[in-house]
C-alpha cells in the first residue's frame, strides 16, 4: 500500500519516468520486472565498508545490531563445481571459467575487505559513521552490491590499478581496503565529482597513503586517456556513467531522461564502449578489466561488452575473453539476488528483501 501511494504521488508529480522504464524493462526482465520495479521505488539498502585505515573498530558495534560481514560469511553450502556454460551463440566461445569452481573463486577474494549488512528483510538504517581519534571515518556507507565488482577484480599483492571513472570514490576506497594495491590511478572527467572523490579519500585515508607514489588523481576524459600510455596496468576498473536507474526512476534533479539530456542519454552506449576500449588498451596482456554500471539496461551492459570486444579486435588488434563469474556470484547468493541466465557478466537485481543494486559487472581478460 505504502509503495503504491509513493508510486502514485510521484507519477502525479511527473517525477516517475515509468514509461521509459516499463517499456525497456518489461520486455527485458519479463515476469521479474514488477518485483524489481517495486524494489526500485522502495528504500534501498546500504552496506558499511569497514575502513581498515581507521584505528576504530566498528565491527563489534555493528554485529551487536545484527549486521554481518557478507564477504566473510559468503556461502559455504554451494555446489563446488559450476555447471559448464551452455550458451549457443558463437560469441560466447570467448567466455572462460575462472578456475574450477567456487572454492577457487573464494581463494581469490581479498580477506581484508569487510562490508557489513543488515540481514535479509531487515530494513534498518546505519547510523552515520563515527570518526576515530585521528579524524578518520570508521566505515563508509555504500550500496553493498557495488563492492562486488571490486572483489571480482581480484587485485593481487603489488598490482597497479587504474580506476577510470572513479568519483565519488566508493570503489576506489574498496580497492584500497584490499591493502594489496601497489599503485592506484583514480581518474574522473567531472571536476565537481572529483572534489567529492577527494573528500571521500581525505575522510578515510591517512596522509601517507594520499602521497603520489601510491595514489594519483587526475581529471581526464577517459575516452582520450589511452593517449597518455597503454599496456601498463595489472587491473582496470571501468565503472561507467549510465542511466543510474534507481536515481532516474524517482529523482527529478539532473535526471538523465530529462529533455535537456536527451543527446547525452543517446550517446551513453557509445561513450561506455569507448571507455571500455580505453580500459582494454590500458591493461597489460594477461591483465583484467572490470566493466560495471548501475543500470539494468542490456544496451548499456551486455551489448557494450560485446561491441567493445569486437571493436578492440578489429580496430586495435587486442583480443580479450570474458571471465565466467558464476563461481564468484554463487558465493554471494545468500546476500544478493542475481539475474538468472545472464550470458555475459552478472547482475544484482533489486529485491524487497535485499534491496541492493542494480549493479551489472563483467570481467574481461586481455589476451593480446
Ligand atoms: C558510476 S559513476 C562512478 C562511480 C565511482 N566508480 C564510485 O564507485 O564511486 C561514473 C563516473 O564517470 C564519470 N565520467 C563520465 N564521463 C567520463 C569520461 N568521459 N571520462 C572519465 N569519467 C567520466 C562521471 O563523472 C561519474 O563520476
Amino acid at each position: 500500500m505504502a509503495t503504491q501511494r509513493l508510486w502514485n504521488s510521484m507519477a502525479a508529480q511527473g517525477v516517475l519516468h515509468n514509461k521509459n522504464f516499463d517499456a525497456m524493462y518489461s520486455m527485458q526482465l519479463g515476469e521479474l520486472w514488477p518485483s524489481v520495479r517495486v524494489s526500485l521505488l522502495s528504500e534501498r539498502k546500504y552496506g558499511a565498508l569497514v575502513n581498515n585505515f581507521s584505528c576504530g573498530d566498528p565491527v563489534t558495534d555493528l554485529q551487536s545490531l545484527g549486521c554481518r560481514d557478507f564477504i566473510a560469511s559468503s556461502s559455504t553450502a554451494a555446489d563446488p563445481f559450476s555447471p559448464p556454460y551452455s550458451g549457443s551463440h558463437q560469441f560466447y566461445q570467448h567466455i572462460v571459467n575462472e578456475g574450477t569452481g567456487i572454492d577457487l573463486a573464494r581463494t581469490f577474494i581479498s580477506p581484508n575487505v569487510k562490508c557489513l549488512v543488515f540481514p535479509k528483510g531487515d530494513t534498518s538504517r546505519f547510523k552515520p559513521a563515527r570518526l576515530d581519534s585521528a579524524g578518520l571515518l570508521t566505515y563508509y556507507l555504500m550500496d553493498a552490491a557495488s563492492v562486488l565488482p571490486v572483489l571480482a577484480l581480484n587485485v593481487q599483492k603489488e598490482e597497479s590499478v587504474l580506476d577510470l571513472c572513479a568519483a565519488p570514490g566508493g570503489k576506489t576506497l574498496a580497492l584500497l581496503q584490499t591493502q594489496a594495491v601497489r599503485f592506484i590511478w583514480a581518474n574522473d572527467w567531472s571536476g565537481s565529482r572529483m572534489s567529492r572523490l577527494q573528500r571521500t579519500l581525505n575522510s578515510c585515508l591517512p596522509h601517507d597513503l594520499l602521497s603520489e607514489d601510491k595514489l594519483c588523481i587526475t581529471s581526464f576524459d577517459g575516452r582520450e586517456w589511452h593517449e597518455l600510455g597503454g599496456n601498463t596496468f595489472d587491473k582496470v576498473l571501468v565503472d561507467v556513467p549510465c542511466t543510474t536507474d534507481r536515481h532516474s526512476l524517482i529523482e527529478e534533479d539532473n535526471n538523465i531522461f530529462s529533455r535537456s539530456r536527451t543527446k547525452e542519454k543517446r550517446n551513453l552506449p557509445l561513450c561506455q564502449t569507448q571507455l571500455l576500449l580505453t580500459g582494454l588498451q590500458a591493461v597489460r596482456k594477461g591483465g583484467e578489466v572490470m566493466y560495471s554500471t548501475c543500470t539494468l539496461s542490456q544496451l548499456q551492459n551486455q551489448c557494450v561488452v560485446e561491441q567493445a570486444i569486437s571493436l578492440a579486435n578489429q580496430e586495435l588488434g587486442i583480443t580479450a575473453e570474458i571471465v565466467d563469474l558464476q563461481p564468484f556470484t554463487t558465493l554471494f547468493k545468500d546476500t544478493f539476488h542475481f539475474a538468472p541466465d545472464l550470458n555475459v557478466g552478472a547482475m544484482v537485481l533489486p529485491h524487497l528483501t535485499a534491496n541492493f543494486g542494480p549493479i551489472y559487472f563483467c570481467k574481461l581478460r586481455r589476451l593480446s
